[in-house]
């Protein structure tokens, strides 16, 4: 399976085409970046970390019946993926207020919802990734409606699955963000990454942040609580 030449690079990963059109090559960066880029850093050993979690999050939630882009671990790095379409819109659920929802809403971070919150934005680096609702989606035509029903409910049965799996290693899932492509056949599938990154975790116990708020806020220890998530993750499930 030989990498051929690079089609995106992102801001965690880059893409490379191969020579099955319908796959790709997905390779992790260590590069962080926060506030639609403007603060940049880099967290040694993230892209292999990242790579490994987000292969095992996306195997448990095959098993548990979401269709992902997921096809194999093709080294520290690297992972083979179905080639998809990116559907863009930033598809974020909440179980506790943290981060933008505490910050828009003026209200405090920890307060438990009754139940998740879920939200869309507009993937769009140059507007800045605007909140918006199903309405704005289908007047701007991101998706279709019943491909909105099917985000919504995947993402409702991803937040249940991950949140019984964070539980399981100590750590209450706080919030993350979901990115779904749509493949050649048409079929919605979860894709891009589950990881530190994109999940704001915190210690069961202690509710220590164990995710990428370290580096936004400048918490320090940022790449040993990305090593503790993973240490966890691994005495959990030998994926
Ligand atoms: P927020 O509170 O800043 O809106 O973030 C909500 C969740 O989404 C949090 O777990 C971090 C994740 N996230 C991303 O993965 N990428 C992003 O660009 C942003 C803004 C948040």
């Amino acid at each position: 399976m030989q990498k051929l030449e690079q089609i995106y690079e992102g801001k965690a990963k880059k893409v490379f085409a191969i020579d099955d059109p319908g796959l790709v090559i997905v390779e992790y960066k260590d590069d962080a970046t926060a506030f639609n880029g403007q603060k940049k850093g880099t967290i040694r050993g993230k892209g292999i970390i990242n790579n490994r979690m987000s292969n095992c999050l996306m195997l448990l939630l095959e098993n548990a019946g979401i269709p992902t882009h997921f096809v194999r671990e093709m080294s520290e790095r690297e992972t083979l993926v179905k080639k998809v379409t990116i559907v863009p819109l930033e598809v974020i659920v909440r179980n506790i207020s943290a981060g933008s929802f505490s910050k828009r809403y003026g209200v405090e971070e920890g307060i438990k919802f009754e139940e998740p919150v879920i939200e869309f934005s507009y993937k769009n680096d140059s507007l800045g990734d605007p909140l918006l609702n199903t309405s704005h989606a289908l007047a701007l035509k991101l998706a279709t409606e019943e491909e909105i029903k099917t985000i919504r409910s995947y993402s409702l049965k991803i937040n249940t699955c991950l949140q019984a799996f964070w539980a399981e290693c100590g750590i209450t899932l706080v919030d993350f963000k979901l990115e779904f492509g749509k493949t050649a056949g048409g079929s919605i599938v979860l894709a891009d990454e589950i990881s530190p990154d994109t999940c704001r975790l915190w210690d069961s116990v202690s509710g220590e942040k164990l995710d990428k708020d370290r580096f936004r806020r400048d918490l320090g220890g940022v790449e040993e609580a990305y090593a503790e998530v993973m240490k966890r993750v691994t005495e959990h499930d030998n994926c």
